[in-house]
């Protein structure tokens, strides 16, 4: 382990810069970061920074690192983040564009503009672009689970809609992707069943994964394709997880990842947890994935591992705490929990392809209305200004000190 100082310093000296930054608090999507004076904070290499200082090249040789972006991140609307997001990210996953609802709204009417603006951000800041999702129960129009005069589409009915959706748009996207979601959220929180009662499951059966991966394989055969899914570290999830994995593998299906979302909360899962989870699926040979990285720091008093979208818990002001900032105790955990996850990362990147946080900063996380709308939450390495918090320096200090490839 070796750890050279200078790298250190201009770190340091964008830290210190960003602190006396920009000072407008974006609270989200709604409240971008003022472009005049985010343009004006030195959130671009300066002429003695030396690249390790961001997180694209300090995990050159490790992993892609990668992040979820909006719309607005990406077409120019939110220059400041575009521009922070290329310059610490080598890979970029649309947060909401490239889901079914976003291209595919109504019965034959694809809209592909906005997701088409991540193809060109990718190619102009040399980053991989991930597509998300191709199948899953939310953020999918009704009408696709609809049949004849009210009643559910017929199986046959639906596998025909999904092939013409996974077709139109992962062959619109050919060449482009690194690789698809193409299945998301397919198993169950509890219960006997191992898979949720989506529509997907109810109207084709358990072969609707299968199918699914099938046809993302035809249109686009040079896209890796994944499983994805939240709350894996939970042993019994887990366990139908590699179950469900195993059997693709053994029909032939054509898989080549899983993602585990791994939107964490500050204590749980345990370490011991995560670090299971991936040698559980490396050792199904599959490339592992972290694929929406977040830490929820405010108390809950649902069930915080789950992260069905679909989850709604009563506001309460008691269940939003730092609304003036992350008490000093709490940013430490913060950091801690991140130092932990990515020593764990580090010590399987042989296994792990991409770690990918979902959402560039505190400013805009769908955490800050998930699953109470309307809260402050502080998930991310990067604060509501942009600045680096000590997690960052946490992670990157990890990055720095971890051997390059072949030295081990
Ligand atoms: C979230 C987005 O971040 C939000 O903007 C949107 O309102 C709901 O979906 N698991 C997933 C992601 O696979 O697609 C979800 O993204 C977060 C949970």
């Amino acid at each position: 382990m070796f750890v050279n100082l200078s790298r250190w310093i201009p770190v340091f000296c964008v830290f210190l810069t960003l602190s006396s930054g920009i000072s407008s608090a974006a609270e989200d999507e709604a409240a971008p970061p003022d472009p005049a004076k985010a343009s004006a904070a030195p959130i671009v290499p300066g002429p003695n920074d030396k690249p390790a200082s961001t997180l694209r090249d300090a995990f050159a040789d490790d992993f892609l690192i990668g992040v979820a972006l909006s719309s607005r991140q990406v077409n120019g609307m939110d220059a400041a983040s575009s521009d922070f997001a290329a310059r610490h990210f080598s890979s970029v996953t649309a947060e909401n564009e490239m889901k079914w609802q976003s291209l595919h709204p109504w019965p034959g009417v694809f809209n592909f503009r906005d997701a088409d603006a991540y193809v060109e951000y990718a190619s102009k800041h040399g980053m991989k672009l991930i597509g998300h999702a191709l199948v899953w129960h939310s953020q999918t129009p009704d009408w696709v689970f609809e049949g004849e005069s009210g009643k559910p589409a017929t199986r046959d009915q639906l596998l025909a809609r999904m092939r013409e959706h996974i077709q139109a748009v992962a062959g619109h996207y050919k060449g482009k992707v690194k690789g698809w979601d193409v299945v998301n959220e397919a198993l169950s929180d509890g219960g006997s069943d191992p898979l949720r009662d989506s529509p997907w499951k109810e109207i084709i059966g358990e072969d609707f994964i299968d199918h699914a991966f099938r046809f993302a394989k035809e249109a686009d055969p040079n896209a890796e394709l994944y499983y994805n899914d939240y709350g894996l570290e939970d042993p019994r999830k887990r366990a139908n997880c590699v179950k469900l994995l195993r059997g693709l593998l053994d029909r032939g299906v054509p898989i080549d990842g899983v993602g585990t979302q791994s939107h964490f909360q500050l204590d749980e899962p345990s370490n011991e947890q995560v670090e299971q989870t991936i040698k559980d699926f490396a050792a199904l040979g599959l490339k592992v994935i972290i694929t929406e990285l977040d830490v929820d720091v405010l108390p809950s008093y649902g069930p915080a591992g789950i992260a069905d979208i679909n989850r709604r818990e009563k506001s309460d002001p008691s269940l939003n705490p730092y609304t003036g900032g992350l008490p000093a105790e709490i940013q430490q955990k913060l950091a801690q929990r991140y130092a932990d996850l990515f020593a764990i990362y580090l010590r399987h990147r042989k296994s792990i392809t991409r770690v990918t946080f979902w959402g560039l900063y505190d400013g805009h996380t769908w955490l800050n209305h998930f699953p109470i709308r309307g809260r402050t939450n502080h998930p991310l390495l990067f604060d509501r200004n942009f600045k680096p918090k000590p997690a960052f320096f946490e992670v990157l200090k990890l990055a720095e000190a971890t051997a390059p490839a072949g030295d081990e």
